[in-house]
């Protein structure tokens, strides 16, 4: 039981127990309150009583919790656990569209199919794409469908703030990187946790790593004379092609398959598959 509630609260066994403490403390805390003001009342108990106390301690739960949770350094989680709570008492929907950022820096017929998946969506919003290349296709793709561009410098990427405050900016809830060759900054992967994706054309653990891209990637595949190839969509940490796989799909290498061919085959499959798993990670994150 203290695994999973680990694994679904993300945090370790002693902020598990600092959190289950918080629990005790302030539920104790908000029945002693709620009794003690009783008492103020006069009213004997009864049916009266009851229903303005449990009235209480319901208005007053948050509280002692959020109270309890600052001197045992839990006030974030609080916090964070108390809005969920609220967000579900309510009914109220979040209904702003999540916004997609997409890093690319190549042909961008990956961002393309995915501008052209979600264009008119009244949940997901393509709404920056972050590019490193003057002159690349992905810009005149994100042109053609009216979607605004930052070209970033290599410095400031990889050795600054990661273009942060931009990415915050556009209120970005997941980074798609779509031929985006750089390697992402720590700063970035520690600011969007689980939060950041990979198209990669092999099949991941096998062709990956740094240098790993294009047709050099196909290339590797056929002078190992593979039988066949794929696509690997995965969580980008901070080793190139590394973090967890979340989707995979393949197709056969055939006898005179080129890297040319081969390529052809592999978008195939990344633009048939990227878009709908983005959207059905973000449906997964939307439910969790
Ligand atoms: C895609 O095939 C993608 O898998 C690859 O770059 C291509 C971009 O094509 N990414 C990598 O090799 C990353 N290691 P596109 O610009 O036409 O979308």
């Amino acid at each position: 039981m203290f695994e999973k509630l680990k694994a679904r609260w993300k945090v370790n066994g002693i902020n598990l127990a600092l959190i289950i403490t918080t629990f005790a403390l302030g539920g104790s805390l908000c029945g002693y309150a709620g009794r003690r003001l009783l008492l103020l009342t006069g009213l004997d108990k009864g049916i009266a009583w009851f229903i303005l106390y449990i009235v209480l301690i319901t208005l007053l739960w948050p509280l002692c919790v959020l109270l309890i949770s600052i001197p045992l350094g839990q006030f974030a989680f609080f916090r964070k656990y108390i809005q969920k709570i609220w967000k579900k008492i309510s009914g109220k929907k979040n209904n702003s569209p999540v916004h997609i950022v997409i890093f690319a820096s190549g042909a961008g017929s990956n961002a393309k199919k995915i501008i052209e998946y979600f264009a008119g969506s009244a949940t997901v919003k393509v709404a920056l794409i972050v590019c490193n290349k003057p002159g690349a296709g992905v810009l005149s793709v994100a042109a053609q469908n009216g979607i605004p561009t930052l070209l970033i410098e290599k410095e400031r990427f990889l050795h600054g703030d990661g273009y942060l405050p931009e990415l915050k900016k556009y209120h970005t809830g997941l980074v798609v990187l779509a031929g985006f060759l750089w390697k992402i900054p720590p700063a970035l992967v520690a600011a969007f946790p689980k939060k950041i994706i990979n198209i990669h054309p092999a099949l991941l653990p096998k062709y990956g790593g740094k240098g790993m891209y294009g047709n050099r990637v196909h290339e590797a595949v056929i002078a190992a004379q593979e039988k066949e190839s794929g696509i690997s969509i995965h969580y980008v940490d901070e080793i190139y092609d590394h973090g967890e796989t979340i989707f995979q799909a393949s197709c056969p290498l055939e006898p005179g398959d080129t890297s040319e061919s081969l390529a052809q085959k592999i978008h195939g499959l990344e633009h048939a598959h990227y878009p709908g798993v983005i959207e059905s990670l973000l449906q997964k994150q939307n439910r969790s």
